[in-house]
């Protein structure tokens, strides 16, 4: 069994959709074994309590706002669970230059759009499905991805598209991308565990 983290800020539904994955059978070799958020009071950290997975706070503040020892601190947390893959699941903040050099090929992201465009600072939430209806384009989507040092940077791994109709609102379009985000954040996963336990390189360096 591979041992998969993931980090998450806000209302944890793609956290969830990882659980339910692996609990159905469709994401297979993988165990949820931590939950970290930067937020004490996310439903990411709700979820895990409830599940019985270990929900763990982490966050600059409560490292005394040193960088180093959060690094240190993520680092260890995940070396003690053996994690061996990384899942951002709506997580706001960037992972430390360490953790992405340590785990460099095994952290995926979900972005609720069709990356390389509508990426990097500043896009997320809203702003993404704001900016893609301000744009007129005819379609959208999310993207799952490797994690680089920059936002949104990293080779794709998989994109499932939509169409965006005129009278879409970008509530209306985030919760059509949501369902897709909840199919193929999981799929993501399950492709790179599948590398990793045929032991077949992940990514390119
Ligand atoms: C998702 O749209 C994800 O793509 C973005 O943040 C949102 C998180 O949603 N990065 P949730 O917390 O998983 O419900």
């Amino acid at each position: 069994m591979l041992h998969l983290a993931v980090f998450a800020s806000g209302h944890g539904s793609n956290l969830e959709a990882i659980y339910n994955s692996i609990e159905n059978g469709l994401l297979k070799g993988v165990e949820l074994t931590l939950v970290i958020s930067n937020n004490s009071t996310s439903g990411a950290i709700a979820f895990a309590k409830a599940k019985h997975i270990s929900g763990i706070h982490l966050s600059l503040l409560k490292c005394n706002n040193d960088p180093k020892g959060l690094e240190d601190e993520t680092l260890r947390i995940l070396e003690n669970a053996k994690i061996d893959i990384i899942a951002l699941a709506g997580y706001m903040k960037k992972l430390p230059a360490e953790v992405i050099t340590k785990y460099r090929g095994r952290i995926v992201n979900v972005h609720p759009a069709l990356l390389p465009e509508f990426g990097g600072e500043g896009m997320y939430g809203l702003n993404v499905h704001k900016a893609v209806i301000a744009a007129q384009k005819k379609h959208s989507g999310a993207s799952v991805h490797f994690v680089e040092g920059e936002y949104d940077t990293g080779k794709i791994i998989l994109q499932e598209f939509c169409s965006v109709f005129e009278t879409d609102t970008p509530e209306l379009l985030a919760e059509r991308i949501k369902k897709i985000e909840h199919r193929i954040l999981p799929l993501g996963i399950q492709i790179i565990a599948d590398k990793i336990s045929n032991k077949v390189p992940v990514i390119n360096t």
